[in-house]
């Protein structure tokens, strides 16, 4: 008898420490190996939410989401007197089911807005009055839908210029209401969900140039007492962008702002940037070669150990889609031109950058 418990416990403790190893593995994802860091997020879609295999990794992989598109001004507010709600509450229903953290994104942004919200029954460009009344209205009501589910909103992207001899980029927002917008946009945000984390997000945030302007946005904000908690970068990346230096940089500015700071959008496109031009270099050499693979796993390494280093102003990164299989790179900026830029492949497997980036 006691023979026989003994062999039945030694066989259990064996078959353990056999499964064990391999079931950790396979269980843990991203948002374990980086518990003592920061959230880590993924950009959803229905699409996504919809794929039982893509669901499952969401949840095994990410404590963060955020709507790719539901939330943005155009798909949620097609006509001044509707809103199309559908696609946001699930995802919104999806999170809070999973206990994921959801990001909202976003409230103001030149791009995805619809044309109503800025011209009047003769077509005729609105006062500034009325623009502000409409954008405080839009803020209202969607904050104030998901007051409490939502715990931080994109409230401003993309406001500032690419072009070095102006501060802001020349929107029909800004023609109309000058920087107001910007500095109206915060304080609806902020009386709409006083609990929300604030952020002003755009792209290019390392290049010194842009990295300036959104500086001295940020800080004639805060010197104006302006609600903003933190700074989103997108950092829609490439293999030979941002340099250590120029990331460590920009963390360590905006930080200095007394500022949080989190990663947004990340991707890491497999085409070098060339300022807009990689389109024909790289139209018939589409294959995520073992060069590209490594490559861009060496990128991913090198700003994930950034990212550790400034746990103390990074909190949460969030990734610009799931897996290789869809990606808004594989249309941008070369129609139709495939591209791998994040960490699962197109069959949803781990990539080498997945497994470098989870070894520290
Ligand atoms: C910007 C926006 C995102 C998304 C990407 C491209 O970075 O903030 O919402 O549209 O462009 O997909």
């Amino acid at each position: 008898m006691k023979t026989k418990i003994y062999i039945t416990a030694m066989l259990l403790y064996l078959t353990n420490i056999a499964i064990t190893p391999a079931q950790t593995l396979s269980h843990k994802g991203l948002k374990d190996y980086y518990k003592n860091y920061f959230p880590v997020g993924v950009a959803v879609n229905l699409a996504a939410l919809s794929d039982t295999a893509e669901r499952n990794l969401i949840c095994n992989q990410f404590n963060s989401i955020t709507p790719e598109n539901a939330m943005k001004m155009g798909p949620i507010h097609p006509e001044e007197n509707r809103y199309y709600w559908r696609d946001a509450d699930s995802i919104v229903a999806f999170a809070q089911t999973h206990h994921i953290r959801i990001r909202g994104h976003n409230l103001c942004w030149h791009n995805q807005v619809p044309n109503w919200i800025f011209y009047d029954g003769n077509k005729k460009l609105v006062t500034k009055e009325i623009l502000l009344k409409r954008l405080k209205d839009h803020i209202n009501t969607v904050v104030g839908r998901y007051k409490g589910k939502i715990y931080a909103w994109d409230v401003v992207n993309e406001a500032v210029s690419d072009d070095s001899t102006q501060l802001l980029r020349n929107s029909l927002w800004y023609k109309i209401c000058g920087e107001d917008f910007i500095f109206k946009a915060f304080e609806y945000a902020h009386e709409a969900d006083p609990n929300a984390i604030l952020f002003y997000n755009d792209y290019n945030t390392e290049r010194p140039g842009k990295r300036e302007r959104v500086y001295r946005l940020l800080k004639k904000l805060i010197d104006a007492r302006v609600p903003v908690n933190a700074v989103g970068l997108q950092a829609h990346w490439s293999l030979n962008e941002p340099t250590v230096l120029e990331l460590t940089r920009a963390i360590e500015e905006y930080a200095s702002l007394g500022l949080k700071i989190q990663i947004t959008e990340l991707d890491i496109s497999v085409y070098p940037n060339e300022n807009g031009n990689r389109a024909l270099k790289d139209a018939e050499n589409t294959a995520f070669t073992p060069e590209r693979a490594k490559k861009q796993a060496e990128q991913y390494t090198r700003v994930f150990e950034i990212f550790r280093k400034y746990r103390k102003y990074i909190t949460g990164v969030t990734f610009w889609n799931l897996s290789d299989k869809y990606s808004w790179l594989d249309n941008f900026p070369v129609r139709d031109r495939k591209n791998y830029p994040l960490l699962f492949d197109q069959s949803l497997q781990p990539k080498q950058a997945f497994w470098d980036v989870v070894k520290f």
